[in-house]
C-alpha cells in the first residue's frame, strides 16, 4: 500500500472564500486529542526527524508548503502539502521529515493522542531496528 495517504477534503465556501472541515473518524481516520501548528519556521530548516510508537497524525498546510518526507523503513515517499485541502496522513512507526518550507508557512497537525515523549523514536537507527523486529 502507498505510504502517501491524502484525505479527500472538499473545499466549501463562496465568494466569500474556501471553508475546509475536518471531522473526528470521519475525514480524519481517528478521533482526535490535540491539535498543535508549525508557524515561524525558518527557510533551509527541516523539522521532524522522528516516528512515533503508536501515534497517528495528519498533517496539512493551511498556508504555505512544505515537502513532508515518509519514510516506513521499507520505502520512503515524499508529498508537497501545497495547499489547504491536501492533508496526508502519518501513520504509526513512519520516519517524517518536513523540509523546504515556505515563508509565512503554517502547518497544522492533528493528533490521535496526547503528547508523550515516551512514544517518539528520534533515533533512525533504533526505527530501523524497530521496522525489522515488528
Ligand atoms: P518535536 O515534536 O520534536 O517538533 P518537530 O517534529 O516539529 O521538530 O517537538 C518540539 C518540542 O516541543 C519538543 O521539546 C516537544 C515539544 N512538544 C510539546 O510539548 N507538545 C507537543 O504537542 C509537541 C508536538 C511538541
Amino acid at each position: 500500500m502507498s505510504l502517501i495517504k491524502l484525505l479527500d477534503i472538499a473545499t466549501l465556501g463562496d465568494e466569500r472564500g474556501h471553508l475546509i472541515a475536518l471531522e473526528n473518524n470521519r475525514d480524519v481516520p481517528f478521533s482526535i486529542k490535540r491539535v498543535y501548528y508549525l508557524t515561524e519556521t525558518q527557510k533551509g530548516v527541516p523539522r521532524g526527524f522522528h516516528a512515533h510508537k503508536e501515534l497517528v497524525q495528519v498533517a496539512v498546510c493551511v498556508s504555505g508548503r512544505c515537502l513532508m518526507k515518509l519514510d516506513d523503513g521499507f520505502s520512503e515517499a515524499e508529498v508537497w502539502l501545497d495547499a489547504p485541502n491536501k492533508a496526508v496522513v502519518i501513520d504509526k512507526m513512519v520516519w517524517h521529515e518536513m523540509h523546504e518550507f515556505s515563508a509565512n508557512c503554517v502547518l497544522l497537525v492533528l493528533a490521535s493522542d496526547f503528547y508523550d515523549e515516551q512514544d517518539y523514536i528520534r533515533n533512525y537507527d533504533d526505527f530501523l531496528e524497530l521496522t525489522k523486529r515488528a
